[in-house]
């Protein structure tokens, strides 16, 4: 596995021999089961993986979580190693964002809702890394997990727009035992939030079971969420959704399709998850 924090020989790699296929998964390290399944959805689906590890300051705004973001850079290299990833590139902030530096890439109306409501420069910062990232690496497919739902809508987006030569794979969120959405930040979680956090889970899947039952009231669907989150006194809502997977607006009656989705507060650690019907 070559690890490496240069951008010509990220390029010499991926085109020594031009007719190879190529993955991509892009991270903020930390890496856990969830990133494993997308590595081996990439490793399953093309001649070679490459992977990147950069936690991206522009995503973060001010007032959040970008100096406590937990960090294992040896932990995630040797758990690479082990997957059998061919490439890794773990760029500084200086050689992503040098002196001088001024694109960004920003989206109109899929940033707005939800993520966008609450972290209104968020997105701006994604899809500039993210389109950064892809014309460092140039794959012939790139890698994001559903739990990240509007992130996935939204680079969809833009790999439309911006013309960007490869293929969007999106892996299924990974869970843990009880539930709970897989994520790097669930290690921020005290041992009385993590064993709360659960309940997000829980109530996206009984407004999915409400949904089932033949519940078409986007505004019913959003109750029956808070009303389990609310119970639960260690939560704090940020936002519940069921909303049009594709333009992401609130839905008054579901008719084709919902993406139910939540940002709930444990402490001072927000987690986000969904589930898409
Ligand atoms: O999903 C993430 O970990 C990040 O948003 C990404 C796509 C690596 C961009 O920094």
């Amino acid at each position: 596995m070559i690890v490496t924090a240069n951008i010509d020989e990220v390029r010499q790699l991926r085109w020594a021999v031009p007719n190879l296929t190529w993955g991509f998964v892009p991270t903020m390290g930390y890496l856990h089961a969830g990133h494993l399944s997308l590595v081996q959805l990439s490793l399953a689906g093309n001649d070679k993986t490459a992977v990147s590890i950069f936690i991206n300051p522009t995503q973060f705004a001010p007032t959040e979580d970008l100096s406590t973001y937990p960090r294992n850079l040896a932990g995630d290299l040797a758990f690479l190693e082990a997957a059998g990833v061919d490439l890794v590139f773990t760029p500084s902030d200086a050689l992503m964002y040098p002196p001088g530096f001024q694109t960004t890439v920003s989206l109109s109306q899929v940033t707005q809702p939800l993520e966008g409501s609450s972290r209104p420069t968020h997105f701006a910062g994604v899809a500039t890394v993210v389109a950064k990232l892809f014309n460092i690496v140039q794959p012939t497919r790139a890698y994001f997990g559903q739990k990240d739902a509007q992130q996935t809508i939204v680079l969809r987006q833009m790999v439309r727009d911006l013309n960007f030569n490869l293929e969007m794979v999106i892996g299924p969120t990974s869970r843990e035992p009880d539930g709970l959405a897989m994520s790097s930040r669930n290690a921020l979680l005290s041992a009385e939030n993590r064993a709360a956090a659960p309940v997000v889970y829980r109530a996206l899947s009984a407004a999915n079971a409400a949904y089932e039952a033949g519940e078409r009231f986007g505004e019913v669907l959003r109750q029956i969420m808070i009303e389990m989150i609310t119970a639960v006194p260690q939560a704090r809502i940020d936002y519940v959704s069921a909303a049009d997977p594709r333009t992401l607006q609130e839905l008054d009656v579901v008719e084709e399709g919902v993406l139910l989705s939540t940002a709930v507060f444990f402490g001072n650690t927000r987690l986000i998850d969904n589930i898409l019907i």
